[in-house]
């Protein structure tokens, strides 16, 4: 198909000189054998002889060309010769297919008209030999030009429209939260502290959460996505102070219910990026098989448990995990019972030990509005016999056993101290079990938010879920039930020394008709690096903010 708008687009580039059809570079491939124009920049410059390639860039990505002296107007082959890098401009030429070429065309070049050269005394600072990082952050309005910052950006898009498709097609209601907040939501050491006129400070937020508790309260199934600030003073890879965030939020709806969401929307994401991205992984040098791992559906129910090595999963604390465990409940033929029972899947299949299923209802589809088209439960493929992908799950007990048990193997350095949060080696650790995201739950509500919710059965424990990436890219969800008692609200907000006088309207939504209610926090950056699979955050975003960088 011929992509002939981007010149009604861009109405003040002159018109191109020849009446070639002007396309992207993405699209050369329906234009093979025919001559097209490109509007983009020259990437990159081979001579030899009588012989030039230049390679153009058009924001979709790159092509070569080939330049021969004798075929071209003299003036062409001049110019171009000595055009500087990133000068921009129009080139027509015909396209031939080439599967040597890294994008399996070529572009036999017949004119180009120069849209704006650059000075050769200041020649374009970011070349193709190696720089160091800070050279290239100083430099990141332009770094963004090269074809593999510009891949992580299309990733980046399409993981967050893949985000907002998820949750507008089951049922969810976009309410995005103030971004100038009178008090904090996780932490208040973390805040970015204003004035605000003669109300004295307001704070950027650090989620929007406890809004969407309020909007899920009047719309049933809601999400907000935004920018969200963190002033913590910490330079690990995986920290920027303005990051984006993703937040669905559930009115009668439970722990189970929310698992399930996390486990329905990654494999969302993962499956759309995979459908729209495999020639931009590549650029990225993505392993493509590990995210192809991630969506894979479970294998049929074996006949006999299989060991851990016919099934790539970890063999962890001694025992198998067999993938048909993370079936749909009562699959016939499941094996008996090998590993800890809330491995298993959602919904309390295993009777006393899910406990959020024991103990509540699963709320969530009679939390989607009344207008709302009707749906399968929070994405359950209800009733379906489609094998699909299961996340493990692990409570924060077990996932401590692991660590425990890979210590005294001598394993991994440290030892995990049970009730402390877990660390960046120990989530890579857990994570480097599976091939697949974890969801660790129930953690010590001591060292939670004051906003979880007990759990019924063990109330140290905190329903809560953190959703570790695999190859050890750590936590990119973090999630929870959420109070709904007003007098254990009240306490908690008190014992965490919260100014009570900030929080009424927060405990109005637990006077007035409050549900079991959850959700959770998905941070794009976090999910681009996984999936993109980077060393760092400050690449997943335009335009990086950490502790120790604000330009450009
Ligand atoms: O786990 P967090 O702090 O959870 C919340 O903010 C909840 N109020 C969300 C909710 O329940 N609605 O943050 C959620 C996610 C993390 O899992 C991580 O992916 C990301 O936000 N995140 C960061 N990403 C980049 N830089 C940082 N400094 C981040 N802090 C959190
Ligand atoms: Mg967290």
């Amino acid at each position: 198909m011929t992509d002939t708008t981007r010149i009604a687009d861009t109405p003040t580039h002159p018109s191109p000189t020849t009446a070639a059809p002007v396309t992207t570079i993405a699209h050369v491939g329906a234009h093979v054998g025919h001559t097209i124009t490109l509007q983009g920049w020259l990437y990159n410059l081979r001579s030899s002889g009588k012989l030039l390639f230049p390679t153009f860039r058009d924001g979709t990505g790159t092509i070569q060309g080939i330049v021969p002296k004798a075929a071209v107007p003299e003036a062409v082959f001049t110019t171009l010769k000595e055009l500087q890098l990133e000068s921009s401009l129009t080139v027509t030429g015909k396209v031939r297919a080439d599967a040597r070429a890294p994008s399996g065309f070529e572009l036999d070049v017949e004119d180009i008209h120069i849209i704006s050269p650059v000075d050769p005394a200041h020649p374009f600072p970011i070349s193709l030999k190696e720089h160091g990082v800070d050279f290239l952050m100083e430099h990141r309005h332009l770094w963004l030009r090269t074809p593999r910052q510009s891949a992580i950006l299309r990733v980046r898009a399409t993981i967050m429209r893949a985000c907002a498709e998820y949750l507008d097609t089951h049922g969810f209601i976009r309410t995005d939260p103030p971004i100038l907040t009178p008090n904090a939501c996780e932490g208040t050491s973390e805040l970015f502290e204003m004035d605000y006129f003669d109300d004295g400070k307001a704070y950027l937020t650090q989620s929007g959460q406890l809004y969407i508790e309020a909007t899920a309260l009047a719309l049933g199934k809601v999400y907000s996505f935004g920018p969200t600030f963190r002033a913590e003073k910490s330079k690990t890879r995986r920290h920027l102070t303005e990051f984006w965030m993703v937040e669905p939020e559930m009115a009668y709806a439970n722990l189970d219910d929310l698992l399930e969401l996390a486990e329905n929307f990654i494999t969302h994401i993962v499956t759309s990026v995979l459908a729209q991205h495999r020639a931009d992984l590549k650029v990225i040098g993505r392993d493509i098989a590990k995210l192809e791992a991630v969506i894979a559906p479970d294998q049929p129910s074996p006949a006999k448990p299989t060991s851990s090595s016919e099934t790539g999963h970890a063999d962890i604390l001694g025992v198998a995990i067999v993938p048909s465990l993370y079936g749909e409940p009562g699959e016939a033929g499941a094996p008996s019972m090998t590993v800890p029972p809330s491995w298993v899947g959602s919904s309390g299949e295993v009777e006393g030990i899910n406990t959020s299923a024991a103990t509540l209802p699963s709320f969530a589809e009679g939390g989607a509005s009344a207008s709302a088209p009707a749906q399968p439960k929070a994405g359950h493929a209800e009733g379906s016999k489609t094998p699909r992908s299961r996340f493990p799950r692990l409570t924060y007990d077990e996932a401590h056993a692991m660590l425990a048990d890979a210590f005294s193997k001598g394993l991994i350095e440290n030892a995990h101290t049970y009730g402390d949060d877990f660390g960046s080696p120990d989530e890579t650790w857990i994570s480097s079990q599976f091939s697949k995201p974890v969801m660790v739950h129930r953690y010590p509500a001591a060292i939670k938010a004051f906003y979880m919710q007990p759990d019924p059965v063990d109330p140290t424990k905190a329903l809560c879920v953190d959703v570790l990436a695999p190859e050890g890219y750590g936590e990119i969800i973090g999630g929870s039930q959420r109070v709904d008692s007003y007098d254990l609200l009240k306490q908690r907000l008190e014992d965490h020394h919260l100014p009570l006088a900030a929080f009424q309207w927060y405990l109005d939504l637990r006077r007035y008709g409050s549900v079991p209610h959850c959700g959770f926090g998905m941070g794009i950056e976090r999910v681009v690096a996984w999936i993109c699979g980077l060393d760092h955050v400050r690449e997943t975003i335009p335009f990086a903010r950490t502790l120790n960088r604000i330009y450009p």
